[in-house]
């Protein structure tokens, strides 16, 4: 098939400061309609507009720059007429720093048991009263117009991974650059907000290959690698992102969706990959579970119930930084005591959680600039695993 390559305006610019000599690692600068992000990036996942148990000052004082909302979410709720009367997102949250949102489709399949797609779009039952509903691309564009994001994503036909049905596979792939032409037509202000294609094709490298031919010739501000995440194998996962990086333009930025685990993150920078996104740092709080340099430590199990010492030494975070500095002071027993039944606790390991991956990217990107990668992932894995290779 041909496809005739539709250059379109573009709200962003990037600035590629460094690269890695040995690894694909790069560090570079993303100027958005509401900032400038410094990347690789990690973007929390605040759902509903909102990042459970923090304020958006609590955010902004974990350096946030960037952070993601969900189509399917916020026009189920409040809806787009209530978005277009506030006038997006941004005013309705009181939030004047950069926002993403997913198209909608993902969240739908992954969420509802009843989602089906069909070449039109992805047909589901509404959650609050059980009504038909159709999120087609032109309907998610829509939305994300609405919203006024300064991110927007294409809506595209996600298969788990593992899914062994390569016709299916392929079909998805296709659709999804099908829908991406849809999804360019559809959208109304290119000029202040950034459509990021989606690379699909599963595991399939050969698909994957097709993909990134398609999809680099519609010329989009920025691209994305959807359709991980979903419990494949590691070694697969790298090549797929090695694959993908390796087709795509060096003066566009690349996210990898759904990724967080800080191991991936470190992996997947060197595989030449910018900005991720997982709800798993913020969810994973909510269990008591805190992230650190040498592993994440679950505070509700008892051996935390008498140690006075702060999550992370040196931690910047509200949560483990000193009273003497400003913060909190809270301790590892406090939290293990708030943990188990205090919503309050989730919130304060939620804030240390986010401030943790926003840490280590920063600390990737010196890295990056300083042109030492190899010998901080060695550190990175050594630290967090307690092992030497
Ligand atoms: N989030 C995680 N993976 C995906 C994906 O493949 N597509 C979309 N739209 N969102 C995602
Ligand atoms: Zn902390």
């Amino acid at each position: 098939s041909t496809f005739t390559p539709k250059s379109m305006p573009s709200a962003l610019t990037f600035d590629l400061h460094a690269k890695c000599s040995t690894t694909k690692a790069r560090a570079s600068t993303l100027h958005l309609p509401h900032g400038s992000v410094p990347l690789p990036i990690f973007m929390p996942v605040a759902t509903q507009a909102s990042l459970k148990g923090l304020t958006y000052d609590q955010l902004k004082e974990t350096g946030c720059m960037l952070c993601l909302n969900n189509t399917y979410h916020l026009g189920l709720k409040p809806g787009q007429e209530v978005l277009d009367l506030v006038g997006g997102a941004h005013k309705l949250q009181g939030w004047d720093r950069n926002i993403l949102t997913d198209s909608g489709g993902f969240q739908m399949v992954s969420l509802l048991k009843l989602a089906t797609v069909t070449e039109e779009g992805v047909r589901f039952l509404s959650p609050h009263d059980g009504t038909p509903m159709l999120l087609t691309p032109e309907h998610s564009i829509s939305l994300q117009n609405s919203i006024g994001s300064d991110i927007i994503m294409q809506l595209d036909d996600v298969i788990v991974t593992t899914s062994p049905d390569r016709a299916r596979m392929q079909e998805a792939m296709e659709r999804s650059v099908r829908w991406l032409d849809r999804c360019i037509d559809a959208h109304r202000y290119p000029e202040r907000q950034n459509l990021f294609c989606i690379i699909q094709g599963g595991l399939d490298l050969e698909l994957r290959r097709k993909c990134c031919e398609e999809m680099v010739a519609r010329d989009t501000p920025g691209i994305a690698i959807g359709g991980l995440s979903g419990g494949e194998a590691k070694a697969e996962y790298c090549k797929v992102v090695d694959t993908c990086t390796g087709l795509l333009p060096d003066n566009k930025p690349r996210y990898v969706m759904g990724v967080g685990y800080p191991e991936d993150l470190v992996v997947s920078v060197a595989l030449g990959a910018d900005m991720f996104d997982c709800v798993w740092p913020t969810r994973t709080a909510r269990f008591g579970a805190a992230i650190t340099p040498n592993g994440v430590l679950n505070l509700r199990n008892t051996t935390y119930a008498n140690d006075f010492s702060p999550i992370q030494e040196g931690c910047k975070c509200p949560c483990c930084r000193p009273k003497s500095e400003g913060g909190l002071g809270i301790t590892k027993a406090w939290c293990h005591h708030l943990a188990a039944k205090e919503t309050v606790g989730a919130h304060l390991i939620t804030m240390h959680n986010v401030q943790y991956q926003l840490s280590l990217m920063a600390s990737i990107r010196q890295a990056i600039i300083e042109d030492r990668y190899p010998g901080f992932i060695r550190k990175f894995f050594d630290d967090y695993y307690g092992t030497r290779f």
